[in-house]
């Protein structure tokens, strides 16, 4: 393991400093080109018609009146769509495939969910395609849906005894029923959310392009170039390097653009059956039905204290809503079995199956709405005993990590929470609930802590150094709209000494080196460690040509004496002997050196080894540490007892991540984040009908999201950390870490503004009044 790598301070100096988005430019002048704007030669058009019906079987099928159509190129249904090499509906195409769906539209007549796709209409221009789309006629039979695990007809099932009869992701340590039995405090409560839609600005699109009969390029919104390849080889039957996929920029995406969903595999068919390149862009409104969602899910959370306030027993169940095919669930119990020092754990959960799309991962999937019920029940614990939210949790503040008995690589939540407090003006709380007044507003402060794994992952980059003094360097990484962009060349600058305009990075293209999905806050880490290292690897072979170049002042050297520095390279004993690289590669004739490196990230860079042999499962526990980033949030409400609306009105977020790599990308991350929490505390809900499981608000209209109005100032601050486990830049990733505890913190001040304790989301007026 290299220690982490200490950059200059100094002008020349970019890790950690505010630098503005590089690609900023182009996105404000329109120069960057999303998935759906490469305009191709031949380019057709292609829009989704949908079934009305969650369940049953679709009877029959007229294309004739949309074929007629002005434009129309072609109607593909189950009958005529080309058929796919492997579908997910196997274990094996699952697995093969790695679909987040069991299942893919138009191969047969099934009918699962309400807005499957049941057409795809090909035509000239987008508004041909929508109207002949409307002119498919479908008749169907329907047959009585199951919409949620409440239907009385939804059967509750242990989706891991099913698979392979044990139960792996049930967790128990100590004896956490007799302990809650016999403590003197015992705290049972019950946690719901509804469903959640992620509802990026850029809608999931596709544009694909069969170049050749064998040769398929797609554009793509996509959060991993990688895995969309790898999935659409499968599916196709291509291999993955006659595949290529393009995400130059992506418009958000918060996990829904993780995976390959149905339409992408519909537009690359679709394009192969009329021999011409075919854009879909998904509608609004089918952003709801056709990328996953955050499942809807109820939590029970015990927690048996002793008198004075320590945990002596935590029990988590979760009930949730899956898909006919998936057994996905959020894995909640992680974060509430290792945010606290508790004896005894133990955790289950059971689902349901239900006419629905197959939910997914969405920002801090699993910590998000874990956090929400371990934290609203350590704020019961408070209240109970009269104690201060903060000392509650310093009483019982975990020294390591109790569900894996491993030491933590590095932790500053004490340091985020004294933090936190200082800015937020937290003394000034009255211990009180119900008893501070603004006028007619109930005034209320909470907070919650937060936490985020650092997952096992890796991913290789290459940087080219040329002699006249300028790189370009590539990882086949994505940029959501955080900051990819700009703070891996940030990295890369610094890397090789160079300044920040002299730097081009690359990324989004499977012809780049490969890297790991914009997802599960790995990127950051994992792209710029390999960064960091390729370049490391630019200035060892440019030392190797050195020492043996008669006119170097570094000839005859030994390579391990020679280090470099802001591009020069010199005697680590003797300073003064050495040539800048540019002197070095001009007199050999070097026009441009290249160097490759792979980056490690999480357990598998503390312990390459021991991550490689470990269950898959497990991976994250492979090192000798437990590898978390830590934070806490603070919350000030006002609550008006009259309508029933609540206003958050400060905030502050403190968070200790490790390196920061850019001082306003990541407070712009960590801003994003909490709003993200901050909606689904106070009015994100999908409706789903509970007689014809179909979502009754899918449009930005119904479905609320926080907007300027309704957002305070926020104060974003990170504690400096250095942690030499994790990775070679000592990076954690600040991608989910932003919205866990978000909600927890909102409800916790409502508690403390009105005194009345809310723990089903969102928090809108009628359940305040
Ligand atoms: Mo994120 S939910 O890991 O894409």
């Amino acid at each position: 393991m290299s220690s982490e790598p200490q950059f200059s301070d100094q002008p020349g100096g970019f890790v950690g400093k505010p630098l503005v988005r590089v690609e900023g430019r182009e996105k404000v002048t329109g120069k960057a080109k999303y998935a759906a704007e490469f305009a191709l030669p031949g380019l057709t058009y292609g829009v989704l018609a949908t079934s009305p019906i969650a369940k049953g079987k679709i009877q029959s099928i007229d294309t004739t009146a949309a074929a007629k159509e002005l434009g129309v190129i072609a109607v593909l249904t189950h009958q005529n769509l080309p058929k796919l090499a492997k579908t997910p509906d196997t274990p094996e195409g699952k697995k093969d495939t790695n679909a987040p769906m069991g299942f893919m539209p138009l191969t047969s007549d099934e009918i699962f969910y309400a807005a499957q796709p049941v057409a795809l209409v090909v035509a000239d221009t987008l508004e041909h395609a929508t109207h002949a789309a409307t002119l498919v006629k479908v008749t169907y039979a329907p047959q009585k849906p199951i919409a949620d695990f409440h239907d009385p007809k939804a059967e509750l099932f242990d989706p891991e005894k099913v698979q392979d009869g044990k139960q792996k992701g049930h967790t128990k340590r100590g004896e956490p029923q007799a302990a809650f039995a016999s403590s003197p405090i015992q705290l049972t409560a019950t946690y719901t959310h509804p469903v959640y839609n992620h509802n990026p600005m850029e809608p999931g699109s596709t544009t694909a392009h069969w170049e050749a009969a064998d040769r398929l390029t797609v554009y793509e919104s996509t959060q991993g170039v990688t895995r969309t390849q790898s999935t659409l080889s499968a599916m196709t039957g291509l291999p993955r390097e006659q595949v290529r996929v393009i995400t130059k920029y992506l418009g958000g995406g918060f996990g829904c653009k993780g995976s390959t969903w149905p339409h992408t595999v519909l537009t690359v068919q679709a394009a192969k059956a009329v021999g011409r390149p075919v854009k879909l862009m998904l509608t609004r409104p089918q952003m709801f039905t056709s990328m996953g969602h955050r499942e809807d899910q109820s939590q029970v959370m015990k927690l048996g204290a002793s008198a004075d306030g320590k945990i002596t027993s935590l029990i988590h169940t979760k009930q949730s809503t899956t898909s006919p095919w998936d057994n996905y669930a959020e894995p909640n119990s992680k974060i509430v079995d290792l945010l606290y020092a508790s004896p005894s754990f133990e955790s289950s959960y059971e689902l349901a199956r239900a006419n629905v799309m197959t939910s997914t991962f969405m920002r801090a999937p699993g910590e998000a709405p874990g956090s929400f019920a371990i934290e609203c029940s350590m704020d019961d614990l408070a209240a109970r005993l009269g104690v201060d939210p903060i000392e509650i949790r310093l009483r019982n503040y975990a020294d390591h990590d109790y569900g894996t008995g491993q030491q933590w690589s590095s932790k500053s939540l004490k340091q985020c929470y004294t933090r936190g407090a200082e800015l937020f003006g937290w003394s000034k709380r009255n211990p009180k609930a119900g008893a501070t007044r603004d006028g007619r507003y109930f005034v209320g402060m909470g907070m919650a802590s937060a936490s985020y794994p650092v997952h096992n992952s890796q991913g290789t980059a290459r940087a080219r150094l040329y002699a006249d003094g300028h790189a370009v360097v590539q990882a086949g990484a994505t940029d959501l709209g955080t900051g990819t962009y700009t703070v891996m060349t940030q990295v890369a600058a610094d890397s090789l000494g160079l300044p920040i305009e002299k730097v081009r990075f690359e990324l989004g293209d499977t012809q780049l080196p490969t890297a790991p999905n914009s997802g599960g806050s790995v990127a950051a880490g994992t792209v710029s460690s390999s960064i960091f290292l390729a370049c490391q690897d630019v200035w060892q072979k440019l030392i190797k040509a050195a020492v043996i170049d008669k006119k170097s002042p570094l000839y005859r050297a030994k390579p391990e004496d020679v280090t470099v520095e802001k591009g020069r390279l010199f005697l680590k004993k003797d300073p003064k002997k050495g040539e800048a690289f540019g002197e070095l590669m001009k007199r050999g004739e070097i026009t441009d050196i290249e160097g490759m490196a792979q980056g490690k990230y999480g357990s598998g860079y503390e312990d390459a080894a021991a991550a490689k042999n470990a269950d898959p499962t497990q991976k994250d526990q492979a090192g000798h540490h437990s590898m978390h980033s830590f934070g806490a949030h603070f919350c000030e409400v006002r609550v008006d007892m009259d309508l029933g609306t609540i206003r958050v009105s400060k905030w502050v977020s403190v968070i200790g991540a490790g390196r920061i790599l850019n001082a306003q990308t990541a407070r712009s991350q960590i801003i994003g984040g909490a709003i993200f929490g901050i909606g689904s505390a106070l009015m994100e809900e999908t409706v789903r009908d509970p007689h014809y499981s179909r979502y009754t608000n899918a449009d930005l209209a119904s479905y609320h999201v926080p907007v300027n109005a309704d957002i305070p100032n926020m104060t974003v601050e990170f504690v400096e950390e250095h942690d030499p486990y994790i990775n070679a830049m000592g990076v954690k990733g600040i991608g989910e870490i932003a919205m866990v505890g978000v909600a927890a913190a909102v409800a916790n001040a409502v508690y403390h503004a009105t005194g009345k304790r809310l723990r089903d989301l969102p928090l809108t007026p009628d359940k305040v009044l």
